[in-house]
């Protein structure tokens, strides 16, 4: 890292406090009193942000005063102190020290002699490149007990110390182990939670970044990138949800859904022609398993060409999604960024003469491989790309298409990595691939969901493996290519946990497993996790077992039905926990230490996790087992299933067979429910059931018409349910959709009532 020497002069100009030091340049920008913006040109005056849109600063209080060595400043509720060599040290509103630059240097470890080299090599093992040096590198000094929380879709447990990470959006399909450095995603944010107190941070530079979480050094973690600009932001407050509500606004957050993208999702890779996809929804049917969507994967195309289909495997598409439609699917299709080179395919020649797709630093095309073979690459940093493609969404929209599946947009290459150097561009800046190729998903996504927006007017249904911070503003995403590992399975839970405190909350993994050949009881146990994440969706590999419900025998499609109506009976609470988490960033599958950041147990939870605020779900993840090790946080829950009251606070041990996964509602809440159908929208949504956990209860309850953004302009139903004293009653906070509830079903413990439902209800139970 350069040395920036002393702090010389400093001047303050609205938000922003300029720094010159002896040996360059800094600024400190503040965006809100829990935000602030550390900055230093190293490639550029601008931040050039992808994450972050439009301006975030809001006129802010803060004070700059002097001080030995440096200067202060003081918004209500940060404390920064910016020192000779650009150190800059965070402080809470009492003083207590959250995010000091560590002082301590990196201690460069003796480079492998060549026999050592030689004798790990001989067996096939990986030789450790050793230290690396950094143009930008933020130390941090981190205390004994502090955990870390974010960074996206690593592999690993809950708590990120002791990992290092790299953040370069890869696509490699062996099965994802602890050591694994990089993986689809890019979300350099963490959250750090130590004693003294909770921070965010957010290093918004998209080039192939580091971060080394005390690994190296148990006294601090580092952050190292070559290129691109030291920028980062600090973020305060008092505890995890603060804070991601402040990152989320910064970086966006997940709009809420159609109300289908929620049901349960049916993939394989792939279902090769019409009388498969067919056959997979009538057994749904057959077999009574809730499903709203089917998936097409590559092999519905022609030659691999996106935005057609083969003709010899769907010889009308358009009939093919009537039929599916008609018996209550949607059909979501894969799209890949790699475009054939074939003269006479439109897509490819619109795009040549238009000269959007990626060039070599000779300026000409560049040529990759992927599933069409020889594939060119649009160049989606640019806006007319980005138009072009969301207009060439609208032959899958002719087809009667419901959502996009964006896959190998890292972008993957089969041969060889893309040149560094490639020609890309951010909007109409010239930059390269070593710079936009952490965001090509990102802006990839962004294509796809403007066009579809536009085509459809709906709320975009996108999914995505490769991203960048602030992602969640366009797509949903799932975790890539997992495998049909009992690891996998246990890994999913800190997987999306994390992704989810990363702002991407609208997430899952493929259940089951993709590669690999998934058992019964591996099956059975990753259903009774999939149908708990935002996104619930089978997919499964080429030539690997079929994964569907029913090919596992009785007990598993048993077990597999129970488990997905659930899902469908939830409903109204995922629901209203996506409008949450629109309006507060708060994700919906959440680690046990978002809601309770005070329970040390929970900092290294890794096979429990939460739904909202009220529901904590803890499954069987291991082969064999019939018997869970149960945490609850304090305070008294109910086991969902047998309606025993249990004081928290404590570990326990339940019976849970393999058709059970244990569930505990806290005391003194609500859940919505319904009745589950065949798919979404099947019969009215009009009955509302709802249960009611302990004594005095209050519950937010929101209903839309789960398609399109008139809830944007008031077009919403919210309810505040209120039970105290023995009775029922309802507030209603906005009554502005039109569709309304006809009746009520409400239950406690043994008690139900049932009830028209109005505005006024008050009910005794
Ligand atoms: C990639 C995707 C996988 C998909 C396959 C074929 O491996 O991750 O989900 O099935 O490509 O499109």
């Amino acid at each position: 890292m350069k040395n920036f020497g002393k702090l010389l002069s400093y001047s303050v100009e609205k938000n922003i406090i300029r720094l010159e030091f002896e040996f360059g340049r800094g600024r400190i920008e503040i965006i809100r009193d829990d935000i602030i913006n550390v900055f230093s040109p190293f490639m550029s005056e601008e931040h050039y942000s992808k994450a972050i849109e439009g301006e975030k600063a809001v006129k802010t209080e803060f004070s700059v005063t002097p001080v030995k060595g440096g200067i202060k400043t003081e918004t209500a509720k940060i404390t920064a102190i910016i020192n000779d060599g650009f150190l800059v040290d965070f402080y809470d509103k009492n003083g207590a020290a959250l995010c000091r630059d560590s002082r301590e240097e990196r201690i460069s470890p003796e480079n492998m002699t060549e026999e050592g080299k030689r004798q790990l090599l001989l067996e096939g093992h990986a030789i450790n490149e050793g230290y690396t040096d950094f143009d930008i590198l933020i130390k941090k000094e981190v205390s004994p007990e502090e955990c870390f929380y974010g960074l996206g879709d690593k592999t690993g447990v809950l708590n990120k110390r002791n990992y290092q990470y790299k953040m370069w959006n890869t696509d490699n399909p062996a099965p994802h182990v602890d050591t694994f450095e990089a993986l689809y995603k890019t979300l350099p944010f963490l959250i750090s939670l130590k004693n003294a107190g909770v921070y965010g941070i957010f290093f918004d530079n998209t080039f192939a970044s580091v971060f080394n979480m005390a690994k190296e050094n148990p006294n601090f973690y580092w952050y190292g990138v070559n290129g691109g600009n030291l920028d980062y932001y600090y973020i305060a407050g008092e505890n995890l949800k603060e804070i991601l509500t402040a990152y989320t606004f910064l970086t966006g957050r997940v709009p809420l859904p159609q109300a289908w993208a929620l049901g349960y999702q049916q993939s394989r890779f792939s279902y090769m022609n019409e009388s498969d996809v067919l056959q997979v929804a009538d057994n749904m049917r057959k077999y009574d398993i809730p499903c709203d969507v089917i998936h097409l994967d590559i092999d519905y195309m022609d030659a691999f060409k996106v935005f057609t289909y083969s003709k010899k495997a769907f010889p009308n598409m358009k009939k093919t999604v009537k039929k599916l439609s008609d018996k209550g699917f949607k059909a979501v299709t894969i799209i890949d960024p790699g475009v054939k080179a074939e003269e006479g395919y439109s897509v490819y020649d619109s795009g040549i003469n238009a000269k959007y797709f990626c060039k070599t630093k000779y300026g000409r095309v560049y040529n990759g491989t992927v599933w069409p073979g020889k594939s060119v690459f649009p160049d989606f940093g640019r806006k007319e790309v980005r138009d072009w493609w969301g207009e060439n969404h609208k032959a899958p929209i002719s087809w009667g298409i419901s959502g996009i599946w964006n896959d190998m947009n890292e972008p993957a290459n089969f041969k060889t990595a893309l040149p560094d150097d490639l020609v890309m561009h951010d909007e109409g800046r010239k930059a390269t691939h070593l710079e936009m190729h952490n965001v090509y998903g990102h802006n990839m996504s962004k294509a796809t969901y403007e066009g579809l927006k536009k085509l459809t007017g709906k709320r975009p249904f996108v999914i995505t493996r490769a991203c960048y911070a602030g992602s969640q503003k366009y797509t949903t995403a799932w975790t890539g290519d997992n495998t049909s590992l009992w690891s996998h399975l246990q890994m999913a839970i800190p997987q999306l946990c994390n992704l989810g405190l990363s702002g991407m909350a609208f997430v899952g993994t493929d259940i089951g497993g993709f590669g690999g050949d998934t058992t019964p009881e591996l099956m059975a146990r990753w259903i009774e996790v999939g149908i708990f994440s935002p996104l619930c969706r089978n997919h499964c590999a080429k030539y690997r077992k079929y994964q569907e419900p029913w090919c596992f025998g009785d007990e598993v499609l048993n077990i597999y039905r129970k488990y997905v109506k659930l899902r469908y009976a939830l409903l109204p609470y995922f629901y209203d926990n996506f409008r949450i988490c629109e309006q507060k960033g708060y994700p919906i599958m959440r680690p046990l230490i978002f809601n309770y950041p005070e329970d040390k147990i929970c900092r290294n939870k890794n096979d429990e996790f939460m739904l909202g605020e009220n529901m904590l779900v803890a499954p069987v993840v291991e082969q064999g087992e019939e018997y869970k090790k149960v945490y609850l946080p304090k305070g008294n829950w109910y086991d969902y299933h047998t309606g025993e009251k249990i004081a928290g606070g404590k570990t326990f041990v339940r019976h849970a067979p393999l058709d059970t996964c244990p569930i505990y509602i806290k005391e003194n809440s609500m859940l919505p429910t319904c009745e589950p159908t065949a798919f979404i929208g099947e019969k009215p949504n009009d009955t509302l059931r709802l249960e009611i956990f302990g004594e005095k209860a209050a519950y937010e309850h929101y209903t839309d018409n789960g398609t399109d953004f008139a809830y944007r302009n008031g077009e919403y139903n919210l309810y505040e349910f209120i039970y105290r004293n023995g009775e029922f009653s309802v507030n209603v906070k906005n009554d502005g959709y039109a569709g309304k509830y006809k009746n009520i079903v409400l239950k406690k413990g043994d008690k139900t009532v049932k009830a028209a439902f109005n505005n006024n209800l008050k009910i005794k139970i």
